[in-house]
């Protein structure tokens, strides 16, 4: 019954032409999903539509250099989702001969994959039938059945999927999952949903019990850690120098400002660019906030003057100050530099 409803309602209201939508072909979908866990449908399109340009097939991204898929990923952030993607693409290259495979045993092994974007990938390419679970239909289940825990409980969640099973229609898979996935995005919101516009308000418990500004419960808050860096921006003639961060932490493999231990820049400053006069402009500190932590960045911008031709150390370049708005940098590192020079 809530199948058929979502079915119809997806036949006027759903959406149909997003890009990962053209065909089935196992590698697009997978490269949607991935890009879609954590980012906006309206951030994604272009990062998917410039992915499959540079990485059209599965074994062009695993032939592809970590580096270059990294380069594609940024600004995207959560780049664990990159470097996953690169891994499964190899593992597929070497394990299945190249070709997407179509069971869940094997999706829920490869890196990046769980059971919703497994179930997603099922559904959508091999039009098996499958449950999803995203943050969104999680949000539509908990209103429609009125589950009032937080749905990262194991319980809660474990309810959740036996609904979302349970649920399943024996025919149209794709355009149910894709239903679903409209309903939480566009009318099923987490702030001000749009109740009237929706096809199951008749059946909705959190509706008909004025719950669902409470409903789904949100993540207990707990403090995120906070991590300190110290981070320089060293301005030369109207260039930037930027380090490739090559150690396996956050950002690796994207250029960005350098990171540094000393709290003296100056320091810094004349052991590795072997420069003796520095001036400090200014000095701050910005917070960016991840998943798990914050990281809190100390950052000193310096003016230096080098002659001649400049060093050439190893990972490094001098970027010019007009290429940072296009420069594949982190964001908040971006967004540093941008305030640095009142850049909008
Ligand atoms: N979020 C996750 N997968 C999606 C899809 N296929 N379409 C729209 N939003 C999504």
């Amino acid at each position: 019954m809530i199948a058929k409803v979502l079915i119809q309602w997806h036949t006027k209201h759903g959406r149909k032409n997003l890009p990962w939508q053209k065909n089935f072909d196992p590698y697009h979908i997978w490269v949607s999903e991935i890009m879609l866990q954590q980012t906006q449908v309206a951030t994604v399109i272009e990062y998917y539509q410039n992915f499959l340009k540079k990485f059209p097939t599965i074994l062009s991204l695993a032939n592809a250099d970590i580096d270059e898929v990294m380069q594609s990923w940024s600004g995207l952030g959560y780049y664990r989702r990159a470097r996953n993607l690169h891994d499964t693409a190899v593992m597929i290259r070497d394990s299945f001969k190249g070709q997407f495979p179509n069971r869940y045993e094997d999706l829920i092994k490869l890196p990046g994959i769980g059971r919703s974007t497994a179930g997603a990938i099922l559904a959508f390419s091999f039009n098996k039938k499958y449950p999803i679970l995203d943050g969104n239909v999680k949000r539509v289940f908990s209103r429609l059945y009125g589950i009032e825990g937080w749905s990262g409980l194991t319980l809660v969640e474990k309810k959740l999927w036996g609904i979302a099973q349970e649920l399943l229609p024996d025919k149209s898979i794709r355009i149910y999952t894709q239903a679903l996935m409209d309903l939480g995005a566009t009318i099923c919101k987490k702030n001000n949903p749009e109740c009237p516009q929706c096809p199951l308000i008749k059946q909705c418990l959190a509706f008909n019990k004025k719950l669902t500004h409470l409903i789904p419960a949100s993540k207990p808050k707990k403090d995120l850690p906070i991590m300190d860096t110290n981070i320089l921006l060293i301005e030369n003639a109207k260039t930037i120098l930027l380090t490739k961060r090559t150690e396996k932490k956050v950002w690796q493999g994207l250029w960005s400002l350098p990171e540094v231990d000393s709290t003296d820049p100056r320091v810094w400053v004349k052991k590795n660019l072997y420069i003796h006069q520095s001036q400090i402009i200014t000095q701050g500190t910005k917070t960016a906030t991840f998943s798990h932590y914050k990281l809190r960045m100390h950052f000193t911008h310096l003016n230096v003057q080098i002659k001649n031709d400049m060093n050439q150390i190893k990972n490094t370049i001098w970027m010019p100050l007009e290429e940072i708005e296009g420069a594949a940098l982190p964001s908040p590192i971006k967004v540093l530099i941008k305030q640095c020079y009142k850049l909008k």
